[in-house]
């Protein structure tokens, strides 16, 4: 079956000339090294934020921040930077790159810190060392029209990955053998399945749609508190669109009417194929299209300062 797209993502044009910042110099991204014995490199030891920029303007950065500062609790590193700090980094990185995102200004704000270089391969952290923060931003397309009106493929698997999902870390292998799984397959996303309820995609959080109400798993160890799925839970309050966050059954997930999946820089996407099977008639449904108008609203608002 064909229906949908599989490996298609939209994807962002890569630069190699852009402006990155690294421990406290900004400087162009072929000129940034970092000692091979760091530890995010030795052991992925570090956790990482991307923050979607509309029209130069950084959309829900306390949110992000305070998941950044959540996720450095969790792996016991202390934050390096205070928000003010790190909002100047942003926007100076949005300015240094924003002639390579012409004509919107849509970048997306890459940061990872890592418990920094430390002179002796040893698991356990060492002696405190000065954490690596490293931070860039990239041009961000509208999602592609073609793609949102045929939905995606995904595919179902196994959630193999550790117990602290929560934390936005680096550590991303079997996320990447996940979503490779899945491109092998011909479809976009993996669906993560543990004790047969819904988790979350390799990169994304899931939303059903069952009879008009929108369901989404609860947040909890076992996945990360998406900012995108956040911000759908807020505006179908605002919108006074039935929203519950439950427990869904893979059984409930392969007889929705509806699926969906959210991240910052794939915003809300539909899933019209599900294992090989068409969601409903295998077209993006209608709570789906109102959805993403209030979420393109609200992007709007952003870029015009009227919302963050
Ligand atoms: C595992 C996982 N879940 C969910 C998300 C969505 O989070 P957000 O909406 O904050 O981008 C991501 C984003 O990268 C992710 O990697």
């Amino acid at each position: 079956m064909k229906a949908a797209s599989g490996s298609a993502l939209p994807t962002k044009p890569c630069c190699t000339l852009n402006s990155v910042y690294l421990n406290g110099a900004f400087l162009p991204i072929e000129d940034a090294c970092i000692p091979v014995t760091d530890r995010g490199f030795l052991f992925g030891d570090g956790v990482y934020e991307v923050i979607p920029a509309y029209g130069g303007r950084l959309f829900r950065l306390p949110h992000h921040l305070q998941r950044l500062q959540n996720s450095l609790d969790g792996i016991r590193l202390e934050n390096p930077l205070n928000e003010n700090q790190w909002r100047e980094i942003f926007n100076e990185l949005l300015q240094r790159n924003q002639a390579q995102a012409e004509p919107n200004n849509d970048q997306s704000v890459y940061l990872q810190v890592t418990r920094g270089v430390a002179a002796k391969r040893d698991h356990a952290f060492p002696d405190p060392v000065k954490p690596t923060v490293y931070a860039t931003s990239n041009p961000m397309t509208e999602p592609d029209s073609k793609l949102l009106e045929r939905g995606l493929a995904a595919i179902t698997l196994e959630d193999i990955r550790w117990q602290y999902c929560n934390i936005k870390s680096i550590t991303l292998l079997p996320n990447v053998l996940l979503r490779q799984q899945a491109v092998d397959a011909d479809a976009a996303e993996a669906i993560l399945v543990r004790n047969n309820l819904v988790i979350e995609g390799s990169a994304s959080n899931i939303f059903i749609v069952h009879k008009g109400e929108i369901l989404t798993p609860p947040n909890g160890n076992y996945m990360l508190p998406g900012i995108t799925r956040d911000l759908v839970l807020e505006l179908a309050a605002q919108h006074g669109i039935p929203c519950h966050e439950t427990d869904i059954s893979k059984e409930q997930l392969c007889s929705a009417d509806e699926i969906w999946l959210t991240s910052s820089t794939r915003e809300i996407v539909p899933v019209t194929v599900l294992d090989g099977q068409l969601v409903n008639d295998g077209r993006p449904g209608a709570v789906w299209k109102n959805m993403s108008r209030h979420y393109r609203d609200y992007k709007n608002a952003v870029r015009e300062g009227k919302a963050e």
